[in-house]
């Protein structure tokens, strides 16, 4: 099939005086595992939000499939199958990680409300379909003996597992992820690259951003550099590490980051 990219074109998006986004053209292929690096505040977290329809860019084109997305709501884009994770982790604390990874399938089902009290045959085998997923999601991200704990109690790394599983319950064909390694530890950042090269293997498009530099150099096929909201190289990760406009900009300022 034709068109089956991402393509992000001149995308430009300001804040009052500051542009965080520059006229950012790059295309996700389908099957890819890309990622956009750069330093705080390069405008990376923005350029996901312009996609997911968080924010519209001012300017440029957003294509899906062959598609404008750009001005759709965030609703309208997870219908696309585009699913996100955020760098801050958002999960119903009180909740068990089963019922969180319920609801991102609740997000995609057509099921209306009243299916809970009044419930037909087609509600019930949904609801049925539903717990199957759920339960192939918990095995898939190795949570099934935390099924029944509220999230809140849960490590920070196990928490970033459940809040992947709900997006991946959404059913993505595109899964981007904002920082997915932020707050964990070495056992489980490599328990995390194993999950992302697991989550391509279903037929997972992956677009993430990520500050672990290790990390982003062995999970991504290919790389888009931002700095100040302009893209200044891309490429796999081999021609990143070698371009000496990226070591200046972000590899060689490593130091300062905050994180
Ligand atoms: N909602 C907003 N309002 C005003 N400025 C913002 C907003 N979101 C981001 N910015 C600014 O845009 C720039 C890019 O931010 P961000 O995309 O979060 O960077 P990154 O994710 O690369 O660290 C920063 O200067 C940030 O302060
Ligand atoms: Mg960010």
């Amino acid at each position: 099939m034709a068109h089956n990219e991402l393509i992000l074109t001149n995308v430009t998006k300001r804040f009052g005086g500051l542009t965080a986004v520059d006229a950012l053209t790059m295309t996700v292929e389908p099957g890819q595992i890309y990622g956009v690096i750069g330093p705080n505040g390069a405008g990376k977290t923005t350029v996901f939000n312009c996609i997911t329809g968080i924010y519209k860019s001012e300017e440029g084109s957003v294509s899906w499939r062959g598609e404008e997305i750009r001005g759709l709501t965030p609703y309208q884009i997870v219908d696309r199958g585009i699913v996100r994770t955020f760098q801050t982790i958002r999960l119903f604390s009180q909740m068990s990680v089963a019922e969180n990874i319920m609801s991102g399938r609740h997000i995609k089902s057509t099921q209306k409300w009243w299916h809970g009290i009044i419930p037909t045959p087609g509600s019930r085998r949904d609801e049925k379909e539903n717990w199957l997923k759920v339960g192939e999601l918990l095995e898939f991200f190795n949570l099934e003996e935390f099924a029944a704990i509220p999230t809140a109690s849960l490590s920070y790394g196990h928490q970033r597992r459940v809040e992947m599983a709900r997006a991946m319950a959404v059913d993505p064909t595109l899964l981007i992820l904002d920082e997915p390694a932020a707050g964990l530890n070495d056992k489980e950042t490599s328990e995390l690259l194993e999950v992302i090269f697991k989550i391509r293997e279903q037929g997972v498009t992956v677009l993430l951003i990520e500050h672990d530099m290790d990390l982003v150099m062995k999970v991504t096929d290919y790389l888009t550099v931002l700095n100040f909201g302009k893209k200044i190289a891309e490429g796999t990760p081999d021609e990143i590490q070698k371009n000496p406009l990226v070591i200046e900009a972000y590899l060689g300022s490593e130091d300062d980051d905050d994180e």
